[in-house]
Formats: C-alpha cells, structure tokens, sequence
C-alpha cells in the first residue's frame, strides 16, 4: 500500500449504524459513507440490509444482528474491529414501538395472572443500546487515540407522551436520562461523548400511512435534519450529553428540568459520591463531586 493510500486508509473513520436497513439508519449510514467513513451496517433485516450496502460499496458492511442479543452485538463489535482495528463512532438508532399491550383491556373479566410482557420494545430501544454502549466504550479505549463517539435516536414521544405506545415512551426516556446521566464520567474517564436526538414525526416505514395522512406536511420532520444533528454531534466534540430535538427543520437542545424544591432537591441529587467507588470501584473525579 503506498503512503498517502495508508494516510487515506489510517484517516477514514469506522462507524457502527444499527437499524440501517430502512429509514433513519439508512440515511445515517448512507450520509456516512458519503463523508468517506467506513460503515457497519446492522439490522435484523438481511435482505434490505444487503441491498443497502451493495449501493453503498465496499466502505460498506452489512451485519444481520439482533441488537437485542448482547452476544450477537458482542460478535458484530469484534469483527469490526478485526476489520478496521478502530472504531470512532456508535450511531445506536434501532428500535420500535410497543408489540404488546401494557394496558391488558382485553384481559378485563379474566381471573388468571395476565402473561407475562416482552417488552419486546424495552429491549430493542434501551437494553440493546445499554449492550452497545457498554461495548463501545470497550472498543474504543483501544483507539490509537482513545475515545469516540455514540449517539442514540430517542424521539419526541420520549418528552411528551404518546399514549398509544407506553412502553416505547418510557424506553426512549430511559435513554435519555441514561444519556444526561453518563455523558460526564464517559467523557473525563474515557473521552467519549454521550448524546441522543430526538426526531419528531419523520416518514419512514415505521410510521402509519394514516398517521402520516394526518400530520400537516409542514410538521413533518425530514430525516436530513435527523441526520444533521447526528453531525453536530460528531463534529463538535464539546456537545455531550445532550438531548436534541429534531422538528422539521430545526435542531432544539433541550434543558434539563427545573430542581422542584431548589436546594432540598440539589441535595437529594448530588450526595451520592460515597456510593461511586463502591459501585464502580474507583471514585467519579467529577469536579464539584459532594461528599
Ligand atoms: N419515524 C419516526 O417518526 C421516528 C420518530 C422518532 C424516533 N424514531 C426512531 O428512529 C429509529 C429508526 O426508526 P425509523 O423511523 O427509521 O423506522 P424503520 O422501521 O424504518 O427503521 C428501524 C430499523 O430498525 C431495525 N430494527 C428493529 N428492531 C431491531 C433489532 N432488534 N435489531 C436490529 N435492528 C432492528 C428494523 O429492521 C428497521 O430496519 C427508531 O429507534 C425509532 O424509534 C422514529
């Protein structure tokens, strides 16, 4: 390999998309490749999954996976970095709404214990990108530079409610406070950034024709802006733990709730330091940290 093809190769980041098949992942993996990244391409659609990357080319991998399995994920990281020995970014966009119904109606009347839930969208929106995190930040301490970069793909209905799928809401908040939460220490500890976007309605599979029908075009929001959020996060490195809302074409930073009783509920969020190195088994090194 000549030298600048080595400096072109050494320079061209590594992202995993989950969820790229269709829609939004597609469009960040797409949108990737175009910046000259070098994509794995992860989704439990095999076929839309492979017809993706033969468009993309070579910088492009498809990977059947189940986010869902944590060993399964495992696999994927590991033969990324077999590939490409680097790994700058984690773009964790699957997931879906609920496929059950929390709310039991239909079990009005009946005496027995109701089955137990799936939570099949607890699993695909919060437990895998849990997964995914945890395995990113392994991979990424072996940057030649460590750190990197992840990103989820919450949504609106994570904010305000949305009655029809409870479950997906609470998963998506889920997300997002995991997002406020951890940002900080990931960032000090092991420099990567933490950050999720918040699409309002975008039309893509995942969403009823009716339900599309029903939403003024001009409410819609494009996946472009989507997309350029996710940039934001991965050119500005000073942008962590951020939630940000993607409404039409627009980019809104979310603040963090008011403290409900100021000082009493300052206290009752910030004494927790004793608690870090027992759980985590060094102390946080956040400033500020209270003892
Ligand atoms: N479309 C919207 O209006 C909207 C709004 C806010 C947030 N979102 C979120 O955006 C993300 C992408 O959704 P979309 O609208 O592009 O829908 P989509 O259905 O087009 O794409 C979701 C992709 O995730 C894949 N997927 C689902 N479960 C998976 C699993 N267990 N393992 C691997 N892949 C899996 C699907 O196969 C699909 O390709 C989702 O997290 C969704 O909750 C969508």
């Amino acid at each position: 390999m000549g030298e600048s093809l080595k400096a072109d190769n050494e320079a061209r980041k590594v992202a995993i998309v989950t969820g790229a098949a269709s829609g939004i992942g597609k469009a960040l993996a797409t949108h990737r490749i175009h910046k000259g990244w070098r994509v794995a391409c992860c989704d439990i659609q095999e076929d839309a999954g492979a017809a993706l990357v033969a468009e993309l080319g070579s910088n492009a991998i498809f990977f059947k996976l189940d986010v869902t399995d944590y060993d399964e994920q495992a696999k994927v990281f590991s033969q990324v970095w077999d590939k490409w020995k680097r790994l700058d970014a984690l773009l964790a966009n699957a997931g879906h709404s609920d496929r059950g119904s929390i709310y039991i109606l239909n079990h009005r009347g009946k005496t027995e214990i109701p089955p137990k839930p799936a939570l099949l969208s607890l699993k695909a929106c919060y437990e895998s990108f849990l997964y995914g995190v945890q395995l990113a930040i392994h991979f990424m301490r072996m940057n030649d530079v460590p750190g990197g970069q992840i990103i989820a793909t919450s949504t609106i209905a994570s904010i305000h409610p949305h009655q029809t799928f409870p479950e997906y809401c609470g998963a998506k908040a889920a997300i997002n406070q995991f997002v406020r939460t951890a940002a900080p220490i990931l960032k000090m500890k092991d420099h990567i950034t933490l950050n999720a976007v918040l699409p309002g309605i975008v039309a893509t599979g995942a969403v009823p024709q009716a339900s599309l029908d029903a939403t003024d075009p001009g409410h819609l929001t494009a996946v472009g802006t989507v997309v350029e959020a996710y940039d934001k996060c991965l050119t500005q490195p000073n942008i962590n733990g951020q939630l940000i809302e993607c409404s039409v074409d627009k980019h809104i930073f979310l603040s963090s709730p008011e403290l409900g009783n100021g000082d009493a509920t300052k206290r009752a969020c910030t004494v927790w330091e004793p608690l870090f190195e027992q759980k985590h088994g060094e102390k946080s090194g956040l400033p500020g940290a209270i003892l």
